[in-house]
């Protein structure tokens, strides 16, 4: 259980919700994850920390409405409770003073890239960050990041705000005129994909943080598993954080569409119940 002390809308689909939580406030470390779940027959999906606050015994967590249990935690209002929250989960980023590292974050990934931005500051490293987001309207917690970056790149494919482009547009400027020494990147599995075939050419060591389906979030369902230089790993345990050339995205890819009908189908009834007010 834990009670919503706060909610923010951060763009017209993601919320950051504040929620007490004293004992994983004060276990959760960077790239660290919670699964929740919302109502005794709800589905468990899992979330990143974006940050905690152990003095208060909250963490935040960012969501993004996608289907219909997204969409359940996105529609609590402060003062509702979270039916199960557990966590910390996966394995912390391993953070250590390289030198230059390039964080990119699509999309929601801002929210999972932060926490690492600081603890690599906090290591003593320079920090340059590329994020990148559809439009201005989607982009979300610049200040946040520009806060912890030494540089800061902002991308849209529209060309909205900042520079007009892909992520790897932003991340190719960089790695053109400096030497990198770790890029890591977070978002859809698609950009991941290809910013790491990217960093890959300019053989820069790169983390990848991914976001298989997960079901028990402890190593024994298997519905997050992914090969990962040839070997079945399991993201909720051995992950969410792994060698980017060594995953097969495209395998990842594949697993991330198996269950789409039924996602959409239960989205379309979701809807319609919250139209007639149910
Ligand atoms: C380690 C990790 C950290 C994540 N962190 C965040 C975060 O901080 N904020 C955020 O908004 N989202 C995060 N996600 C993704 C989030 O879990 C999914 O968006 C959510 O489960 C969607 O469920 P739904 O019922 O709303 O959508 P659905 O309509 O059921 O699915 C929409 C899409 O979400 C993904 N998805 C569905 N069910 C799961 C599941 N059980 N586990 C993982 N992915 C699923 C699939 O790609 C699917 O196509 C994270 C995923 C992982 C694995
Ligand atoms: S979620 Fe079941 S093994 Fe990872």
């Amino acid at each position: 259980m834990g009670k919503i002390v706060r909610k923010e809308y951060l763009s017209q689909n993601i919320v950051e919700l504040e929620i007490e939580s004293p004992l994983i406030a004060k276990a959760a470390r960077a790239g660290h994850f919670v699964i929740v779940r919302i109502g005794e027959k709800g589905e468990r999906i899992p979330l990143t920390i974006k940050d905690t606050n152990p003095n208060f015994g909250t963490i935040s967590l960012v969501v993004q409405r996608m289907g219909v249990s997204s969409s359940k935690l996105c529609d609590l209002k402060v003062r509702d409770e979270i039916t199960d929250l557990v966590g910390p989960l996966g394995e912390a980023s391993e953070v250590e003073k390289v030198g230059t590292i390039l964080a990119c974050g699509g999309g929601l990934g801002a929210a999972p890239l932060l926490p690492i931005i600081k603890a690599h500051k906090e290591a003593g490293n320079r920090v340059i960050v590329v994020l990148a987001s559809r439009n201005k309207d989607l982009l979300i917690l610049e200040k946040e990041t520009a806060a912890w970056a030494d540089e800061l790149i902002i991308m849209t494919d529209d060309g909205s705000y900042g520079h007009k482009g892909l992520v790897t547009q932003g991340m190719q400027e960089v790695l053109n005129r400096e030497k990198i020494d770790q890029a890591i990147v977070i978002g859809p599995a698609i950009m991941m994909k290809f910013a790491s075939s990217l960093t890959k050419e300019y053989e820069v060591p790169t983390i990848a943080s991914l976001n298989c389906i997960m079901v028990d979030g402890t190593g024994m369902c298997g519905a997050c598993r992914v090969t990962v230089g040839g070997r079945t790993r399991f993201t909720c345990i051995d992950g969410p954080e792994f060698d980017a050339h060594q995953v097969d995205f495209n395998e990842v890819l594949k697993r991330l569409g198996a269950y789409k009908g039924e996602e959409m189908k239960g989205n379309e009834q979701y809807k319609c119940a919250a139209k007639k007010g149910r």
